[in-house]
């Protein structure tokens, strides 16, 4: 396999509304940002991928674009931007810009033009449909916010199509000047010396609308080489699609070194295989270890020498790593600590998520008028005119709403986590007193530091970037185990993915083997003997033979 510079790269993802505030509004900036640049790189990361900064009404926090070359007024202006870019490369740190192209706002002047008239020359921008027979929308796709996905405009008597809210109108990739806008939009960020993209929703924008096909349509993978040669191809940058469709020879495609397409995508199975077959998120079917081992283990294996897999266990959709992985009472620490090193010791790209190298958990608001999230209000209010009592959205909410990830982060135990000084647009989660940078910074054996030390190793171990994926203890329906192997070096992961104390058969081939740990969240093994007794959640990473 070709090497990349990213390949030990570690990113960290950055929601800017929640992440710091620097002048006491209450939402947090760029220039934030920028005052805890010293923190990222002490944890050791070279890649920010930075949630959307651009103008915009926020009706979803910024994926809703009206301008995309320049900054929200409430995060800053286009001046600290570069600047943020400037201070960040200084640290050896690169800006992935989050490229939302399958929509813009309706507050772009793209689509303030297309509403003029049928014949503005942006109209085409845009998708547009008559009506139905019956008036109504042409047909009954729905949108991921709730309702249908098709918004009707009076003036013209055609209805437009939005996958997400009816305030991100979807743009039209199957008119070529579409292509050149955005290209050209995203050179100019290049220009300005950015690291690459992580692209919304890519999987849609090849979309065959009347077909009713939205994800992986016929054109996606002409449109993203035709982008990739017109934009970032020429030079080193990392992108990321997001593919919520993708299956592993989908990602092939993606991120094939031939396909000249991207970086690599970022898959969901690992999620939704924890979501209600009916109700999807809003019903969380429990964890359950054998089917998390099979889906890991098919993504390593499938993209093992072609491709490259990123790895994640939470981002600004998505609910907590603790809560939703592990255990967010007891056991916090230690199974924050085991799901740090199974990220990292897994072949791909980890991506950390704000406030998960402290082990944040998700929050609980009593009370709906509490949530921000126009999913979960949406999908609140649409659910409950179904039949869906109150209780059961609550707790589908709780479980796994997006506003989880996207409470402040957690700087020190100040009034609302040091994040402001003004009054959060969004409620702390209460438990910011324990739980908080200051704090982990404070104590040598905290989640932070543990992350920092796995940012690290990924630096010195080449078996842990490049190390084939060995499954072991397969059927283990408690622990999770693997080998990566390189060369002639080894390294094997134990996790001990439950509250139980386990006392764990060696198998025989593995018997006695010994080495050193490289990393541990009780006290370092470096010897497997004949059978070993696991701590609740305790994993460890021992490099075989040194
Ligand atoms: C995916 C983003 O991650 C999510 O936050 C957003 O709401 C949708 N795409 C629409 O842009």
């Amino acid at each position: 396999m070709e090497k990349k510079w990213w390949h030990n790269a570690v990113v960290y993802q950055i929601y800017p509304r929640s992440f710091m505030d620097s002048n006491g509004d209450g939402i947090g900036d760029i220039n934030g940002i920028i005052s805890k640049l010293d923190y990222l790189q002490q944890l050791g990361i070279n890649l920010i991928w930075l949630s959307p900064v651009y103008r915009s009404p926020m009706d979803d926090n910024g994926y809703d674009i009206s301008d995309y070359e320049d900054i929200a007024a409430e995060f800053g202006t286009m001046a600290q931007m570069e600047s943020l870019i400037a201070q960040a490369k200084q640290r050896d740190i690169h800006i992935l810009m989050d490229l939302v192209v399958n929509h813009t706002s309706d507050e772009h002047p793209w689509f303030i033009e297309a509403l003029k008239s049928k014949d503005n020359p942006y109209r085409d921008f845009y998708i547009w449909r008559k009506p139905a027979a019956d008036g109504g929308p042409p047909n009954d796709f729905h949108s991921y916010f709730g309702g249908s996905g098709w918004a009707f405009d009076e003036a013209s008597g055609e209805y437009y199509l939005h996958q997400f809210s009816v305030r991100q109108p979807d743009l039209n990739w199957e008119n070529p000047r579409v292509h050149a806008e955005v290209h050209a939009m995203m050179n100019r960020w290049l220009a300005k010396g950015i690291g690459g993209f992580r692209m919304d929703v890519i999987d849609l924008i090849g979309k065959e609308v009347d077909a009713q096909k939205m994800a992986n349509g016929k054109n996606l993978h002409a449109l993203i080489r035709q982008m990739n040669r017109a934009t970032f191809g020429k030079g080193d940058a990392v992108t990321v699609g997001e593919a919520w469709s993708a299956t592993p020879a989908d990602a092939l495609l993606y991120s094939g070194v031939e396909r000249e397409e991207l970086s690599m995508v970022f898959q969901f199975d690992h999620i939704k295989q924890f979501w209600d077959e009916h109700a999807g998120k809003w019903r969380s079917k429990p964890f359950e270890l054998a089917s998390f081992k099979a889906v890991i283990e098919k993504w390593q294996t499938a993209l093992a020498h072609q491709g490259w897999n990123s790895l994640f266990w939470s981002n600004h959709d998505l609910p907590r790593a603790v809560s939703k992985f592990g255990d967010e009472g007891e056991f916090r620490v230690a199974s924050a600590k085991m799901l740090a090193t199974a990220l990292h010791c897994l072949k791909g790209t980890p991506y950390i998520y704000q406030g998960e190298e402290i082990g944040m958990t998700n929050v609980r608001y009593e009370t709906i008028d509490e949530y921000r999230d126009i999913e979960s209000l949406n999908l609140y209010q649409e659910r409950l005119a179904e039949g869906v009592s109150h209780e059961e959205m609550m707790q589908g909410i709780h479980a796994n709403g997006r506003d989880n990830a996207r409470t402040p982060m957690q700087w020190d135990d100040s009034p609302n986590a040091g994040f402001t000084t003004g009054t959060p647009w969004i409620t702390v989660n209460p438990n910011y007193r324990e739980i908080n940078v200051a704090a982990a910074l404070a104590e040598p054996d905290s989640i932070l530091w543990h992350y920092q030390k796995l940012v690290a190793l990924r630096k010195q171990y080449p078996v842990l970037v490049y190390g084939d994926f060995q499954p072991v203890l397969r059927e283990h329906p408690q622990v999770f185990a693997w080998l990566r192997a390189l060369d002639s070096e080894r390294l094997l992961v134990i996790n001990n993915f439950t509250a139980e104390h386990l006392t764990l058969d060696i198998p025989h081939q593995m018997q006695n083997w010994h080495g050193e740990c490289l990393i541990s969240n009780y006290a370092p093994r470096d010897r497997l003997a004949v059978s070993i007794e696991l701590q609740p959640y305790e994993s460890f990473a021992l490099l075989i033979g040194r």
